[in-house]
């Protein structure tokens, strides 16, 4: 709290002993806390030099000329004073600010991480989207089936040689007969029937899907993989169908000048059986020395065939009337030529290195 002014002590003298004082303090002052402190002290409505002002009126006229002047000009000197520190003390501040937070406006922004499909499932959906483009449908199906579906339903029944074919995993549970009726469906050739059961002719179906088997794992073989499958039936379809639709599809795949190759296969649901190849685009076609298609020339990408009579007749339709043709080929093979990827079990050991990628 200011003393009261002690009003014998109005002159010259001590009006700019108390500038000199303030002046000499204001100096030292770094901060706008004591700054505001040293404001009121001086300044403010009950301010030492307020006090003194207002004493003036207590002279007689002609101290109060003389006084009054030095008075008005020491608060004038004082308030100027105090607004070159202010001044000073903010610049200092945010100089220091400055210093410290550096903030360059002109520096890009930090991107979020974004992740990216999975190289399966973008392969799986440009596979999808060539035949979508010819008329077909997507559909899908159960992982966990039944032998009746797997096996059954497409010629292979039990204690057949073809099941070979299929190192399965199957269900711990068996029927009242002790038999285990249910698996891990080992290709997506199942939904044929299934497909076919639930409609009518004309067919046009491409079902993605999850597959397993009973694998010893290496470069080239996965205990669980994908398939695409494909089935067209209708009244009057061909192998000249077959061949016209797989020819397509490979250009749109792998490029407008691929040549495609069908060569006897064997599957129990389809007769006559084919695989296809494409000529390598590694060595175009040429052979010798190509590690990619190991001196061929060709890659082999997918089994087809003519739907079986016996599966088309299972399901209720009449082999005399309708023919179709089916397929089915391996994503993780074709994304492998693709891209040259040398070992399928980078696929699913989630290695980011690996699937950042893609
Ligand atoms: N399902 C067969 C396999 O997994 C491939 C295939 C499908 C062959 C359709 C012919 C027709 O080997």
């Amino acid at each position: 709290m200011p003393e009261s002014p002690d009003l014998t002590e109005v002159t010259p003298e001590s009006i700019q002993g108390l500038v000199q004082g303030a002046s000499a303090q204001l100096e030292s002052i770094d901060d706008l806390e004591s700054l505001e402190k040293w404001r009121v002290e001086y300044l403010g409505r009950r301010g030492r030099l307020t006090g003194v002002l207002r004493g003036l009126s207590q002279l007689d006229l002609e101290q109060r000329r003389v006084a009054g002047a030095l008075g008005n000009q020491a608060k004038r000197q004082l308030e100027e004073e105090l607004e070159q520190r202010t001044r000073k003390i903010n610049d200092a501040r945010l100089a220091k600010s400055a210093g410290q937070d550096r903030l360059d406006v002109t520096l890009p922004g930090r991107l979020p991480v974004t992740g990216r499909l999975h190289p399966t499932t973008q392969i799986v959906r440009e596979i999808c989207d060539a035949f979508i483009g010819m008329g077909f449908t997507v559909v899908e199906g159960p992982e966990v089936e039944w032998d009746h579906y797997n096996f059954e339903m497409l010629n292979i029944p039990k204690g057949h040689p073809a099941r070979d074919m299929w190192n399965t995993l199957w269900i711990d549970h068996r029927n009242e007969a002790g038999e285990y009726p249910m698996l891990l469906r080992t290709h997506t050739s199942p939904m044929q029937a299934r497909v076919m059961e639930s409609m009518q002719p004309p067919v046009r179906v491409i079902i993605p899907g999850k597959c397993y088997r009973y694998e010893a794992t290496d470069a080239t073989h996965e205990w669980h993989f994908y398939q695409v499958e494909g089935l067209a039936v209708d009244d009057g379809i061909t192998f000249a169908d077959l061949k016209g639709t797989l020819y397509e599809f490979a250009k749109r795949l792998f490029g407008e000048d691929r040549k495609v190759r069908f060569r006897c296969d064997y599957f129990p649901f389809v007769e006559p059986g084919v695989d296809m190849s494409i000529d390598c685009f590694a060595c175009h076609g040429e052979g010798e020395g190509c590690r990619l298609c190991r001196d061929s020339g060709w890659i082999e990408i997918m089994g087809a065939g003519m739907v079986h009579p016996k599966v088309l007749a299972g399901v209720g339709y009449d082999p005399e009337k309708y023919t179709g043709f089916a397929f089915g080929l391996g994503p993780e093979r074709i994304a492998m030529l693709k891209y040259g990827i040398d070992d399928i079990r980078l696929f699913y050991s989630n290695d980011l290195r690996f699937l950042r990628q893609f």
